[in-house]
């Protein structure tokens, strides 16, 4: 689920019990009134303290981060059960005679919410889907930079959000990294406050001089590392040689080796797992890779754009027109089995982390190189294996499925993400399994 969404289905949540509180407590003041033995004043006070309590528990909701509030939200079931525990013995010693029993109104009560819920939850990803950015496809126009970064925000997340998925749009970002504060899944750096540290990691003595000094060209990108009046034409910033925030950034992306944060590069930290972001499989053109600096310049500071340095793109930009608008080209969310097994295999992103033999431009490092044909036999003999793959195509597919059932030595856990199953057909999760089971060094590659 998407963390607005989890949000709205928490606050949804909260909501009800408060009104199931507010239901309680006016029901139980009915039934002191038709009755002289009980006490509406002292059954009153239990009640509304409940409906303070859970007036507390939703306030406290809305402040909390997806984390605590998975904690948080054992509390609610405990207030509800203590609510009808309360109830229930309150009406034990009462002769009912013309309204049914607390429990089986409290039933009915609930068979109302859970198909609200259940009605509510389906009808959410139907209609969540964020409008396209306004501005993104007539660049040059009366474009504001909140619908530029806005367009940023679509290449990073995509338009269409789809309820039990995680949002990936063009620029895959969202495959490795976390953005909310807190949410630290240890993949890769959590991008929360990046603007800030922009400015702060290019004072660094790391920055200098690792894993290369400033003014030496990297490898894999040709890019000259701390020098923006390098960098190719149609990509460069306007203004001052001296170093800035923007340009880091734009060095994260385009070179990401250039500069590597310390504890999530490979070899004692000297080259990133990070893919080009402005070469293929990505390939971001110079006016969205703009946008995406932009968001991320200015996403921890909603609605103020303050921050934002990169210029706004002109009409003689090279048109990133449809693909960039988020309408076209969007990575789709899911694969039905129709697919030819490069584009599924580039749709789910599995090259960004894993070199595949056999499979184009695939040569991610952040995974295992998938040679399963060798790797899963010998996977299934490791007496570390504690998972139920008995053949090494089911080794596969666990992999896939429940990539935490098997760590690979050497490995980061939690670091392949654990919801493609939601992101595949059962088709299509055969035609994957199938190929990459049979995956292997085929010579030419090395
Ligand atoms: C395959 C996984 C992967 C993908 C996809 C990826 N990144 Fe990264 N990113 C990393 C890793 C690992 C690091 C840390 C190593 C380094 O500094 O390069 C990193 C570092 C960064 C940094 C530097 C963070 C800091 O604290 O200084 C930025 C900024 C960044 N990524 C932005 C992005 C954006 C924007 C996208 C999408 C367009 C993206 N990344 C896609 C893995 C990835
Ligand atoms: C964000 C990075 C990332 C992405 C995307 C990713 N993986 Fe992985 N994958 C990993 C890491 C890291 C491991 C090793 C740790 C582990 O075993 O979970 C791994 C392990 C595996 C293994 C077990 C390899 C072995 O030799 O035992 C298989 C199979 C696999 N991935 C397949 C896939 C497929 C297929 C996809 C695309 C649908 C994919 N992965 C996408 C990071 C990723």
């Amino acid at each position: 689920m998407l963390p607005e969404q989890q949000d709205i289905l928490w606050t949804f949540i909260t909501l009800l019990f408060t009104l199931f509180s507010i239901y309680v407590f006016v029901n139980v003041i009915q039934h002191c009134r038709s009755r002289t033995d009980v006490s509406a004043q002292k059954w009153g006070i239990v009640f509304g303290a409940f409906i303070l309590v859970s007036l507390f528990e939703t306030s406290t909701m809305f402040d909390l981060n997806q984390q605590q509030q998975l904690g948080f939200i054992r509390w609610q079931v405990l207030t509800v059960f203590v609510l009808l525990l309360v109830w229930g013995l309150f009406f034990k010693s009462a002769k009912i005679e013309d309204q049914s029993p607390p429990i089986v109104r409290a039933a009915f009560f609930y068979t109302t919410i859970s198909i609200l819920l259940a009605g509510y939850t389906n009808w959410l990803p139907q209609q969540r889907s964020d409008p396209p950015p306004k501005g993104g496809v007539v660049l040059g126009g009366d474009i504001t930079m909140e619908d530029y970064t806005d367009l940023g925000r679509v290449i990073v997340f995509g338009a269409k959000q789809v309820a039990g998925q995680k949002a990936i749009g063009k620029g895959q970002c969202p495959l490795c990294h976390t953005f909310d504060p807190g949410d630290n899944i240890g993949r890769c750096p959590n991008l929360f406050g990046v603007e800030e540290r922009s400015h702060t990691r290019v004072q660094e003595e790391r920055y200098k001089t690792s894993p290369i000094a400033i003014g030496e060209t990297d490898g894999p990108s040709g890019i000259v590392k701390g020098k923006p009046e390098d960098i190719p034409a149609e990509y460069k910033r306007q203004g001052s040689p001296d170093l800035v925030g923007e340009d880091y950034l734009r060095e994260s992306l385009m070179c990401p080796s250039c500069y590597v944060v310390e504890g999530y590069g490979k070899e004692g930290d000297t080259i990133s797992p990070m893919p080009l972001i402005h070469k293929p499989p990505i390939s971001l053109s110079p006016v969205e890779l703009n946008a995406v600096i932009g968001w991320l310049q200015s996403k921890d500071t909603p609605g103020e754009f303050g921050k934002v340095t990169v210029p706004l793109p002109s009409a003689d930009d090279s048109p990133p027109a449809e693909e960039a608008s988020g309408g076209g080209e969007e990575a789709p969310l899911f694969v039905t089995g129709t697919e030819s097994i490069d584009d599924m295999i580039n749709t789910l992103g599995c090259p960004l982390c894993h070199t595949i033999p056999g499979i184009e431009g695939a040569m991610g490092t952040l995974g295992p190189k998938l040679t399963e044909k060798v790797n899963a036999p010998l996977r299934l003999k490791d007496p570390n294996y504690k998972g139920t793959a008995k053949t090494g195509h089911e080794y596969t597919k666990e992999s896939i499925l429940n990539p935490n059932a098997y760590i690979v030595e050497g490995f980061p856990e939690g670091v392949m993400p654990q919801d493609f199953g939601s992101k595949l057909s059962v088709d299509a999760l055969n035609k994957l399994v199938d190929f990459i089971s049979n995956t292997e060094e085929t010579g030419s590659e090395g």
